[in-house]
Order: structure tokens, then C-alpha cells, then sequence
């Protein structure tokens, strides 16, 4: 039964209004001399987003950009310990997501999310909360063969054994996105290939520059 609500009801809508503050997003990125986005991963699990975002990562650190990494193991041992995998307890992880990556863009952050994020609504959702040009979708595009095949945490097999249900790609849905900034063969590709591409997009949207 799901009957509980995770939103703010309308109720409280009404009665507590919005403060503008005087230093806003532009002024805090200025002062890091960087343009914040949010660079925001989707694929199966075992597709190797976190991997990825962490090679990602370790390259804008090294030029010299303010990053953090938001990812989907990690997140759901704190902030959404309460969620499992049912289609509205993933639609409540990234609604989370959403709006605590936002929070780091307006504080001038280049964030990388890392989650499965199967539900096309949600993912398109969450781009809603950004502004043109600073929400960048890369499908982590590797068949779940390989993801099977990987397996790094034993988990399909249990999910194939019965003994994990709801599990993304085998008894849980991931749609796939038709409408990424990027797409990556996570199949083949390395992640410091697949990376190289990503800085490639930020550097030709002037995101970053050429070092
Ligand atoms: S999402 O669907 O809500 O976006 P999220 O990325 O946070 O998922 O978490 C996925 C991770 O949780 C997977 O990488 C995997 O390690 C683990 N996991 C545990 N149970 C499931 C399940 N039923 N379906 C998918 N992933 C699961």
C-alpha cells in the first residue's frame, strides 16, 4: 500500500514563502572561477557509473575544480536510508537527488551524480530544476550481459536466484534515455576513455577551459 506522502503538501505551500538572498549562484561561482552543472549519470547497476564518476572526478580535480560526487551506494546509507527499490521509493531517491544537486550547483559546485535512475519522468523531472545547458544526462550505455556478467556485488545472481526483487533490468524497469547529452559505451569503453569524452563536452560548451 502506498499511501504515504514524501512531498510538501500544500498546506505548508501556502503559508511558507520563498527569501531571496543577496548572493546568489553567480556570485559564489565567480569567486571559484568556474561554471557549475551537474553532470548526471544513468545506467544499469554494474554499468560502471561509479567508477567513472570517480576517474571523472579525480581529473577536474586536478584542474583545479571545486567537484562532488553524489552516488546512489553511498546516498542510500545516509540521506535515503529509508528508501527501497520500489518505482516510488526510486522516484523519491532522485527527487532527493535532484534537489540536494541543485543545491550544490547553486553553491558553484560541478557536481557528478551517479545514480540508475531507470524512470524517464524522473530523470526529466530532475532536469526541470536546472537551467538550460548546466543539467548534462550521460547514458552509461553497457548491456546487461556484461553487467551480469560483472557482477561486482553478487547481486544479479541473487536476483536471478529470486532471493532480490525488484531488481533494475531483470524484474524492475530501466527505460532508456533517448534524449542524453551524452551517451557512453560503458561495454567497451575504459573509463579514462569515456571520461576524455566527457571533458571534451565541457570544454566545447565552455564549461571548462582548455588547460
Ligand atoms: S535508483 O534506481 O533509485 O536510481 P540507486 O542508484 O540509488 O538506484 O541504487 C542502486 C544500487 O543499489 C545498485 O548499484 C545496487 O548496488 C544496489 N541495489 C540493491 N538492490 C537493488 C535493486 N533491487 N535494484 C537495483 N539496484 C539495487
Amino acid at each position: 500500500m502506498e499511501t504515504k506522502k514524501f512531498t510538501t503538501n500544500d498546506k505548508i505551500k501556502n503559508k511558507v514563502f520563498h527569501h531571496e538572498m543577496k548572493i546568489n549562484k553567480e556570485h559564489r561561482s565567480k569567486i571559484k572561477k568556474q561554471t557549475p552543472c551537474i553532470i548526471w549519470f544513468t545506467g544499469l547497476s554494474g554499468a560502471g557509473k561509479s567508477t567513472l564518476a570517480d576517474t571523472l572526478e579525480q581529473k577536474l580535480n586536478k584542474l583545479g575544480k571545486h567537484t562532488f560526487s553524489l552516488d546512489g551506494d553511498n546516498l542510500r546509507h545516509t540521506l535515503n536510508e529509508d528508501l527501497g527499490f520500489s518505482d516510488r521509493d526510486r522516484n523519491e531517491n532522485i527527487r532527493r537527488i535532484g534537489h540536494v544537486g541543485k543545491l550544490m550547483v547553486d553553491a558553484g559546485l560541478i557536481v557528478i551524480s551517479s545514480f540508475i535512475s531507470p524512470f524517464k519522468e524522473q530523470r526529466n523531472n530532475t532536469r526541470k530544476l536546472f537551467n538550460e545547458k548546466e543539467f548534462i544526462q550521460v547514458f552509461l550505455n553497457t548491456s546487461i550481459d556484461i553487467c551480469e556478467k560483472r557482477d561486482p556485488k553478487g547481486l544479479y545472481k541473487k536476483a536471478r536466484a529470486g532471493l532480490l526483487k525488484d531488481f533494475t533490468g531483470i524484474d524492475s524497469a530501466y527505460e532508456i534515455p533517448e534524449n542524453s547529452e551524452i551517451v557512453l559505451d560503458g561495454s567497451h569503453g575504459s573509463p579514462d576513455e569515456n571520461s576524455e569524452i566527457i571533458i571534451k563536452y565541457l570544454i566545447e560548451n565552455d564549461i571548462i577551459k582548455h588547460e
